[in-house]
């Protein structure tokens, strides 16, 4: 048998994840429970954690590129030539000091890492059996070619986890994860958003660690610049898909859209205001860096939405702050459990959707959509 590549050369998704697994047993590690406890944090199913997601893949498989055909051959061409092989190796740039760092922080650090690993595995997952069940070429090939960026981006991240003592067991988690159902387009909708702001948050600590490299607590955020083009290009293809049919940008999904930029904009803030310790550390201001991933977002995703939320509007951080408050009131609520728990957390959940209701209320702002959607990242 050969020995299977770096995750990080391998040419497709089953011989990224082979080189994982190999990796995974090789190491021996003793702390087994914190491997167990890692893996448990990522099957958890709430509202603010990575889910995994199946959804109507013969519906998928129908798409006809046609009407983007030019743009598309083009990206898939960029894809194929893999400009990011070989970059998720680690070099003599990889210092990492686990024990220097404050348990605290340490306990924050290790969070993000999981909720990244297992968002980055969700996309693997989804992209690869779309792979797997179609038979039209260009889906099955853009699937395939985004299926082994996110391996290869999950199986990082999960390095890094390593050297820390810790293991997601990706295997386990295809397996056992609860599968969230989503028509087609409203998987366009939720994967074009999480692409589009993956990218915009890569950049964003990047672009802030340039300027302030005292602050790069741990080496894994100098690889984020090429990492984020991947994630550029796995968006313009959902934008070219989403171009391929006018109707998925018009009249009623109009409103779709809209909830989905308001669920996936919230989500980042409450998530990120619960990681206090870390955006210390990384001398980033959380309030500036959902505004500032927001923007960027925003502003890319005039390539295809017919309008941007008004990010600016009196309502909106009051809103997300309202939401982030219910969250921690939730939280509360369910550590401390009894009848008292449950009623605190019922209100909770009342606090937390009429603030959702009043954000989607916010009136958005019209976007005149370019005939071509195709952007270079440009941050
Ligand atoms: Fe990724
Ligand atoms: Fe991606």
């Amino acid at each position: 048998m050969n020995a299977p590549k770096h995750s990080a050369f391998a040419d497709t998704a089953e011989e990224a994840i082979a080189a994982q697994d190999a990796a995974a047993a090789a190491a021996d590690f003793a702390d087994g429970m914190t491997s167990e406890q890692a893996t448990e944090v990522a099957m958890q199913n709430t509202l603010l954690t990575p889910r995994f997601y199946t959804t109507d893949f013969d519906e998928m498989d129908s798409i006809d590129v046609t009407p983007v055909r030019s743009d598309w051959d083009k990206l898939i061409a960029q894809m194929k030539s893999d400009p990011n092989k070989g970059h998720f190796k680690k070099n003599d740039d990889w210092q990492v000091d686990w024990e220097g760092m404050d348990p605290a922080l340490r306990k924050e650090f290790i969070d993000f890492l999981i909720s990244s690993c297992t968002a980055e595995f969700s996309g693997c997952v989804l992209y690869k059996e779309m792979k797997r069940r179609g038979s039209n070429e260009d889906i099955t090939t853009l699937f395939q070619l985004m299926a082994r960026d996110e391996a290869r981006h999950a199986g990082f991240i999960n390095d890094t986890l390593r050297e820390a003592g810790i293991r997601v067991n990706l295997g386990f988690l295809t397996q056992k994860k609860k599968y969230t159902y989503f028509r087609p387009k409203f998987i366009y909708y939720a994967t074009y958003l999480s692409e589009k702001i993956g990218y915009a948050r890569y950049i964003t600590i990047f672009r802030h660690l340039e300027k302030h490299p005292e602050h790069r607590f741990h080496p894994i955020f100098q690889w984020f610049r090429e990492w984020c083009n991947d994630e550029f290009s796995h968006g313009e293809a959902f934008a070219l898909l989403l171009k391929t049919d006018p109707k998925l940008t018009s009249g009623v999904n109009k409103l779709w859209i809209k909830f989905f930029l308001t669920a996936v904009y919230s989500t980042m803030w409450v998530r990120d205001h619960q990681r206090p310790l870390f955006h210390d550390a990384l001398g980033v201001d959380v309030t500036w860096y959902g505004q500032e991933v927001f923007r960027k977002t925003s502003e890319i995703s005039k390539q295809v939405f017919p309008f941007t939320l008004d990010i600016d509007h009196p309502r909106w951080q009051a809103n997300l702050n309202k939401m982030e408050a219910a969250s921690r009131q939730i939280a509360a609520a369910k550590a401390r459990g009894g009848i008292e728990g449950t009623v605190s957390r019922l209100a909770g959940m009342a606090k937390a959707a009429t603030a959702f209701v009043s954000t989607l209320l916010i009136p958005s702002i019209p976007n005149e959509v370019p005939e071509s959607p195709r952007m270079e990242p440009a941050y």
